[in-house]
């Protein structure tokens, strides 16, 4: 293996290009197994650096060179030096010149789908991060931005569709050859991650779209013929991203077309290429019966995320990847606003936090544990984690709080107004946010610099003589690998006091006033706040809408919580309310080998009821209710015991709990069901949304009971669904039990399902997902089923992917069997495909959490791999994971 790309790359090394790259010229000819790239390049010496006969370094990787000529000049392999991963030209001149290369790429082998590759026959591309240097040699780095002009020649038996960035310009047939052709320009200058190119044969779905301003953009959605029914939803979605864009942040759409294309091989979600994203099928086709609610939920989310791109990553981009949040966390941000905004803001907070808490805050406290912009890195695919994303998300959010929704906005105005065009820093972006409010924001620099999940210790004391309420704060950030010593860093903290008949009481601090919008500023390690005028002893709601990523422990006794979960009117806290007092069951039952009865007698009951109470209260929104429903799962109770985790016992105190809960509220919860049965034909729409939700969540805890008659209530919600979303809530539910009638719907769901790809991973996602003892032996035998394949990303996230990070008990399984399964399987698809493998290793993350048995396991399935072969990508993983020895 290649001890170079081992090296790790450090943000200090960062050095601005030698030359700059301003126009692209460049001309394919497609075929499968040597796709020919002609490339013409205007380049020139970069002004800001001192120059004078620099080499010039071009990146290229696993491309046959034709030919090379510099100002029309051929150039001998003696002119230029041509090593595995770059061309050089020792002597390149110091004013600007034209460098012309022929180059040939195989797409017909590209298993790692990264560069140009065939899914299902349709040439496409897949430059993020450093694709492109796959397709032809290139400044392969962000900060080289060039205008392009693209022309595409192929078969038209084969492609009949031709795209690439920007603006069609022409097309049309090569005579007598069945050939054609087409020409694209994109006037917006780029770096190459966003180049793409598609040919093939596929059926396109037209809309239009009239900005504010009245431009006209034509609208497509290309995907494989026959499927041209299943894309209204991502269309309706993508126009309501796109009005939404223009109405909160000011945002208009700049070319004359804008182009989706769904392709069934992607090895992520999507990819926002200027003018022409790509997408993994599974986020843009949607049909009632073939995509549940959750599918049209993400699928409009991302075709919002994408689609904001445009502004937050194409227009203003990033000057290096260790930049990769600016453009990553700002458009999280901003399509959790949107989402917000489209459905219910409480219902999508909790959703977000969740996604948070599961996968961002055990990578905070675990082996890969990195800030929100690493210092460094080994293999940058590694790094579009749950840290730069949801992390950076949250990053985001609290300048939103800190500056206002207003404040926010002026800052992003001036961050894109200054910086269009341009590759910049996360010290821009705050900058704009210092600029317009004034504010020094230097200790807010902190959550991008330092990693690891701030602790918030909060306590709330009473005098009753001097009517005063005193908070003291305490912030402790935790040490993560390579920082020990952490400083204190600027936390939001929304908060409100609560009277004993539930009104929210005045937060009038001593000395400063009024405390606008209850939100505190945290700046110093220890701190205390005085409330005055408190007439008797207060209920704190403390980190109100979660207003900062930290794990908060406030000292409350149960009565304070369910005080909260029934009356709190943050909803954001009434709900983690709930979830706080069942996960103090939870560790606490877990801790005693999952036995529920001998830590608590009364508080179940009353949990019970309160969340009886609550899902039956119809003033609230149905998603709302279905939330309450929803007991914290396997990995938040593991992630909340922190040590000496035994999953079995976390599941049997999770089981137990639900039962006891089942059996308390079952006969409310069944009229429940019953009650708000929908009527009339599926709708994706928000609020039939949040019924079924709220439907699926009864029966998941009626079925916990395990009378025969919740039973054949789950196999008459299989039978008689009507839609994908009834029908895999059902099939999930069954898929945990044994009995028949899950082998029954199993067989059911897979006969009328077994040609719809995207349908069929459900099938297997659901049994991967199953809590059964059995589970490593299923995956084991669903591993060779006829239908499963390594080399879809789909198939195998489906499949591999939803045991090792959706099956806590069945991956740890003390005898060490999951573990091994995933070391061999990833084994193999590094092999052909290293970022998709690399990715499910990331499941070992939490193993030092485990107890030692499974620890010790863990410990020698990674260290057999660690001796074994591995790409870079997952050499990274595996190293970082079992850390110094
Ligand atoms: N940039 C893509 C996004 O929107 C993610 C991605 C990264 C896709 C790398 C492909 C490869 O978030
Ligand atoms: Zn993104």
């Amino acid at each position: 293996m290649n001890e170079i790309a081992r090296q790790p790359k450090l943000l200090k090394d960062y050095a601005p290009p030698p030359y700059l790259i301003e126009e692209v010229e460049l001309d394919f000819k497609l075929a499968p197994r040597a796709a020919r790239v002609a490339s013409k390049l205007r380049i020139r010496p970069n002004p800001k650096v001192a120059t004078g006969g620099r080499p010039l370094v071009l990146d290229g990787e696993g491309l046959a060179l034709e030919s090379v000529a510099l100002d029309g000049k051929a150039l001998t392999p003696s002119d230029y030096e041509l090593k595995e991963g770059s061309l050089t030209i020792p002597r390149a001149p110091a004013h600007p010149f034209t460098l012309e290369l022929v180059t040939y790429c195989d797409p017909e082998t590209n298993t790692a789908l990264s560069g140009l590759y065939l899914s299902r026959g349709t040439y496409c591309t897949q430059c993020e991060p450093e694709g492109f240097r796959r397709i032809t040699f290139f400044l392969d780095r962000p900060d080289v931005l060039a205008v392009y002009t693209v022309r595409i020649e192929a078969e038209r038996e084969v492609a009949p569709i031709l795209l690439s960035n920007g603006n069609p310009v022409a097309h049309g047939d090569i005579p007598g050859t069945g050939r054609h052709f087409a020409v694209w320009h994109d006037p917006f200058p780029k770096p190459s991650y966003l180049f793409a190119l598609v040919g093939g044969r596929l059926a396109k779905v037209p809309d239009r779209f009239v900005t504010v301003s009245g431009r006209e953009v034509d609208l497509a959605i290309y995907v494989e013929p026959g499927k041209e029914d299943r894309c209204s939803w991502a269309m309706e979605s993508l126009k309501r991203a796109m009005r939404w864009d223009e109405e909160r942040f000011g945002r208009e759409y700049d070319l004359d077309v804008f182009n989706i294309v769904a392709v069934s091989d992607f090895n992520m979600g999507a990819m926002e290429n200027k003018g022409l994203n790509i997408f993994n099928d599974k986020l843009v086709l949607a049909r009632p019966d073939t995509a549940s609610d959750a599918d049209y939920a993400s699928i409009e989310g991302v075709i919002a995320h994408e689609y904001f791109h445009n502004w937050s990553g194409d227009r203003v981009t990033c000057r290096d990847w260790f930049q990769l949040c600016l453009k990553e966390g700002l458009t999280v941000f901003r399509d959790q606003e949107f989402t917000g905004d489209t459905r219910s803001a409480p219902v999508e907070r909790i959703a977000a936090v969740r996604m948070l808490k599961t996968h961002q805050f055990p990578e905070d406290a675990g082996p890969l544990a990195h800030a929100v912009r690493p210092a460094s890195y080994i293999e940058i695919n590694n790094f579009y984690t749950a840290t730069v994303y949801e992390k950076g998300a949250e990053v985001c959010r609290m300048l939103q709080t800190l500056l206002g929704r207003e404040g926010f906005r002026k800052g992003l105005d001036l961050y894109f107004e200054r910086h269009d065009g341009e590759a910049v820093t996360v010290e821009d972006f705050v900058e704009a946010m210092a600029d317009v409010s004034g504010r020094d924001l230097s200790q807010f620099m902190l959550w991008y610099t330092q990693s690891g999940t701030p602790e918030l210790a909060c306590s709330l004391d009473y005098d009753p003589h001097a009517k005063t309420a005193r908070l003291s704060v305490s912030q402790v950030v935790p040490p993560t690998p390579g920082q020990t010593k952490k400083e204190p860093m600027l936390i939001p903290l929304k908060m409100g006091l609560i009277g004993a008949n539930g009104d929210e009481l005045p937060l009038k601090l001593d000395g400063k006033g009024v405390v606008n919008d209850g939100l505190l500023e945290i700046t110093g390690r220890e701190q205390v706040f005085e409330f005055r005028d408190i007439p008797s002893p207060p209920t704190p709601s403390l980190l109100r809408g979660f207003s900062a990523p930290v794990r908060l422990t406030v000292s409350l006794d149960p009565e304070q919580i369910e005080f909260l979960m029934r009356h709190d009117k943050d909803a954001f806290n009434r709900w983690q309310a709930a979830q706080t007092y069942a996960t103090n069951l939870l560790t606490a039952a877990s801790r005693e080998g999952g036995d529920l009865s001998r830590v608590t007698g009364k508080e179940a009951l009353r949990l019970a009821q309160a969340l009886g109470q609550t899902a039956g209260d119809s003033s609230l929104e149905a998603a709302y209710r279905a939330e309450f429903l929803k007991l914290p799962s396997e990995s938040d109770i593991a992630r909340e015991l922190a040590r000496n985790v035994d999953t079995d016992a976390v599941r049997a105190a999770r089981e137990s709990l639900r039962r006891t809960i089942a059996g308390e509220i079952g006969s409310s919860l069944a009229e429940l069901y019953e009650a708000i049965a929908p009527q009339g034909p599926y709708s994706p729409d928000p609020e039939s949304t949040g019924v079924r939700a709220l439907r699926g969540a009864a029966l998941d805890l009626l079925v916990a009971t395990g009378k025969p008659s919740a039973l054949a209530r789950a196999e008459r919600h299989y039978r008689e669904a009507t839609n994908m979303t009834d029908a895999i809530s059902a099939l999930a539910i069954l898929s945990h039990l044994d009995a028949p009638a899950r082998d029954e719907a199993l067989a059911h769901f897979y006969a009328r399902w077994q040609d719809e790809p995207l349908v069929l991973d459900k099938w297997f996602a659901v049994q991967a997902r199953a809590a059964r003892s059995d589970s490593v032996e299923t995956v084991r035998a669903l591993l060779s089923h006829p239908k499963f394949s390594l080399k879809n990303p789909n198939r195998v996230r489906a499949l591999i992917g939803s045991f090792v990070h959706g099956n806590p008990t069945g991956f740890n399984r003390a005898d060490g069997a999951g573990f091994e399964l995933l070391a061999e399987q990833a084994y193999e698809i590094d092999r052909f495909n290293p970022h998709v493998a690399a990715r499910l290793l990331g499941a070992f993350e939490s193993w030092r959490i485990l107890e030692p048995v499974r620890q010790g396991r863990a410990k020698a399935v990674l260290e057999a791999l660690a001796r074994r072969q591995l790409s870079t990508d997952s050499y990274e993983i595996v190293t970082k994971t079992l850390g110094p020895s």
